[in-house]
């Protein structure tokens, strides 16, 4: 490879703005065309962000200085575009979930392992600054030995701002597949593969509205269940629990906790590059039935912060280093797994055995890593 190295994007809808925005600022990078099902589309958002070239997935395909293409489809047409992308020769970084379904998505990895090229897959926010300060805090025993885990997305749902709710309400979405790739991949980064989940769900309205934009008011049907709940078992013998629902008035992202024999930690919210982490110390002797107030002692975050992007970016530098990257398609594969054994266990499987698991833990971020850098 040699620097910057270019990018074509495929799906230039609500994502895009914030990979292009950040795209276009890393000097490793250069992105040389936009492409869509909706010219239109791929042309604004060229215009927009100052990219030379823009049209249709297969120009982007075409497109000879393209060396990664970034699939910002819906999660139905995921794994057809990223596997054009490596029968063009093209490394991929793809939205989540990497896949709908075990036999395709694993597929896809085997035929970019025998081209020789990569696939890396959000979500990325476990690169960020506010995850990885909360990692190595935990890996420098701040907590001391972790035992478990907690997790919890709950908001009235998707449907209140996005003006194309559909798809998330869809196969390979609800809360479940939307939002648990950002909590389970977190999970694994810090506690290793999972190997057994069990998962009950509900699904409360046969029917949704659109509360945004041109269609607001239109119904849709809903596809999923909108409230799951989990409990997941490690290969290294702790324990997780998670909830994700889009059915609560209660608006509560982000909660993630890990319980440690020295202590607990708050995490930022996975879905977030930074935010703020925190711990607290067990009690010590309870006299007299007084309970303290358990204090929150700050831990500070260290890195640099920008948002989506940064996976495909340490991807692209793993490239040039022949290194592994930290978000890849093994990862966003097993997270699936896990995911879709969850599925099945609340449709009626019992507790689920998962198979897949991963071949090395998930690397740590240096402290130093600057996105702003020119390194290649
Ligand atoms: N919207 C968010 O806040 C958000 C956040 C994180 C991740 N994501 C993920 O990003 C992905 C895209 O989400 P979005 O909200 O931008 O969706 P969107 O519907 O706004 O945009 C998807 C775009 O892909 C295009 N497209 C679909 N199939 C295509 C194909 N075969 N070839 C070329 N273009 C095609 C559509 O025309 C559309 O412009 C999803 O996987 C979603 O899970 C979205």
């Amino acid at each position: 490879m040699s620097a910057p190295v270019g990018v074509g994007i495929i799906g230039a809808g609500v994502i895009s703005d914030t990979y292009l925005a950040n795209l276009t600022s890393f000097p490793d990078v250069a992105v040389l065309i936009v492409g869509d099902l909706v010219a239109e589309r791929a042309r604004a958002q060229a215009e927009q962000y100052g990219v030379p070239a823009w049209g249709t997935a297969d120009d982007v395909l075409a497109h000879p200085d393209v060396q990664i293409v970034v699939n910002l489809t819906i999660p139905a047409v995921h794994v057809e575009v990223s596997a054009a992308a490596i029968a063009a020769g093209k490394h991929v970084w793809t939205e989540k979930p990497l896949g709908l379904d075990r036999e395709s998505t694993a597929h896809l990895l085997r035929d970019a392992e025998a081209a020789g090229l990569r696939i890396g897959s959000a979500p990325d926010t476990l690169l960020g600054p506010g995850f990885q300060s909360a990692k190595r805090a935990i890996l420098e025993g701040a907590i001391g030995e972790t035992l478990f885990a907690q997790a919890a997305f709950q908001t009235q749902g998707p449907d209140l701002w996005h003006p194309g709710p559909q798809f998330l309400f869809a196969r390979g979405a609800g809360p479940l597949l939307d939002m648990g790739p950002y909590y389970v991949s977190a999970l694994v980064s810090l506690f290793g593969p999972v190997d057994g989940v069990a998962a009950i769900g509900s699904r409360p309205r046969a029917q949704r509205r659109i509360h945004t934009g041109p269609a607001a008011g239109d119904l849709f049907d809903v596809e999923v269940d909108t409230t799951v709940q989990l409990v997941l078992s490690f290969e290294s013998g702790q324990q997780a629990q998670a909830l994700f629902s889009f059915d609560s008035a209660l608006e509560r992202a982000g909660v993630l906790e890990v319980h440690g024999t020295r202590g607990s930690l708050f995490l930022p919210d996975p879905n977030h590059f930074r935010g703020e982490i925190s711990r607290i110390e067990p009690l010590g002797v309870l006299l007299d039935d007084v309970r303290p107030e358990q204090e929150r002692i700050p831990v500070a975050q260290e890195g640099v912060v920008v948002g989506r992007g940064l996976g495909l970016l340490d991807m692209v530098r793993a490239i040039a280093e022949d290194r592994p990257h930290v978000a890849t398609g093994e990862l966003g594969y097993h997270v699936l797994d896990v995911l879709l054994s969850a599925e099945e266990s609340a449709a009626g499987a019992g507790f689920v055995a998962v198979e897949s698991t991963l071949a090395a833990p998930v690397p740590v971020v240096p402290r130093d890593m600057d996105p702003f850098a020119r390194t290649l």
